[in-house]
C-alpha cells in the first residue's frame, strides 16, 4: 500500500496530538509533534537566557540547539541536545515562550527544514500550525482541526489539573486566546487552513467517533 504524509493543523488545545496519535497508531505511521520542537527551543531559551531575551539572542542560540526524537515504549519523545525533555516542555511557561519564539523567521526556517527531512520517507502523521501550508504543501491528506473555545479551555484545564498544575479556567482561557492571536497574526507562516484541507470540528465528537472518522479519510486517501 502506498505511504502518504498526513498533515494536521489547528489551534492550541483542539486535540491535534490525540488525533495524530490515533491516526499514526491506526496506520502504523510515525507521529511527529512539531509543537514539541518549538517547545524544546523555548526550554533552551529559558534555561540559557531566562525570560529576558531579544529576537537576536534567540537566533544566536539556534546553532547550539539540536532538536530530535527518540522512539521509546511506542512513543516519540522530543530531545534537546540529546536529553529527553518531553516532561519539561509541557508547562505553561514553556508554552508561552514557544508561542513567542515561533514568530521568529529564523527559528521557523530551522524547524521547517528539520521537519521536511523527517518526512522524506513518508509514512508520517505530523501535527502543528503550518504543516499543510508550508512544511508539506504536497501532503496527500490534510486535516484542519477545530473545536469551540469553551471545549478547548475545558480540555486544556483538565490536562493541566491532571499534571498537578494549579491554575484557573480564566487564566487558561486568556492564555489560549493569546496563543490563537500569536498563531494567526504572526508575519511568518501564520496558522491558516490550507485550501485543500478537510475541516474537522471535534467539539461534539467522542474519541472513538473521531478515530473512525479520520480512519475513513485515511483509507479513502491511500486507496485513491
Ligand atoms: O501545539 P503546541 O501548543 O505544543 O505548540 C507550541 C507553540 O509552538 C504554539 O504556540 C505554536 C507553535 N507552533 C508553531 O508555530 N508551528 C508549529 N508547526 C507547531 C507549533
Amino acid at each position: 500500500m502506498k505511504k502518504i504524509i498526513v498533515a494536521i493543523d489547528g489551534y492550541s488545545a483542539c486535540g491535534k496530538s490525540t488525533l495524530a496519535k490515533q491516526l499514526a497508531q491506526y496506520a502504523h505511521y510515525t507521529y511527529i509533534d512539531t509543537g514539541a520542537m518549538y517547545r524544546a527551543i523555548a526550554l533552551h531559551v529559558l534555561r540559557t537566557l531566562g525570560t529576558n531575551y531579544t529576537e537576536q539572542d534567540v537566533v544566536g542560540l539556534l546553532p547550539d540547539c539540536v532538536v530530535s526524537f527518540v522512539h521509546q515504549d511506542d512513543k516519540q519523545l522530543v530531545c534537546l541536545n540529546g536529553e529527553v525533555v518531553e516532561e519539561q516542555i509541557r508547562t505553561m511557561e514553556v508554552g508561552k515562550v514557544a508561542s513567542e519564539i515561533a514568530q521568529i523567521k529564523e527559528v521557523r526556517q530551522v524547524m521547517v527544514k528539520n521537519q521536511q527531512q523527517m518526512g522524506e520517507q513518508k509514512g508520517i502523521v505530523m501535527d502543528g500550525r503550518d504543516i499543510g501550508t508550508v512544511v508539506f504543501p504536497q501532503a496527500e491528506l490534510k486535516i484542519f482541526l477545530t473545536a469551540s473555545v469553551e471545549v478547548r479551555v475545558q480540555r486544556r484545564y483538565d490536562e493541566l489539573l491532571q499534571k498537578g498544575v494549579k491554575t484557573t479556567m480564566e487564566a487558561v482561557k486568556q492564555d489560549l486566546l493569546q496563543r490563537d492571536f500569536n498563531d494567526t497574526h504572526r508575519a511568518v507562516d501564520p496558522l491558516r487552513k490550507a485550501t485543500d484541507a478537510i475541516e474537522v470540528d471535534n467539539s461534539n465528537m467522542t474519541l472513538e467517533e473521531q478515530k473512525m472518522y479520520v480512519a475513513k479519510l485515511f483509507e479513502q486517501c491511500v486507496l485513491k
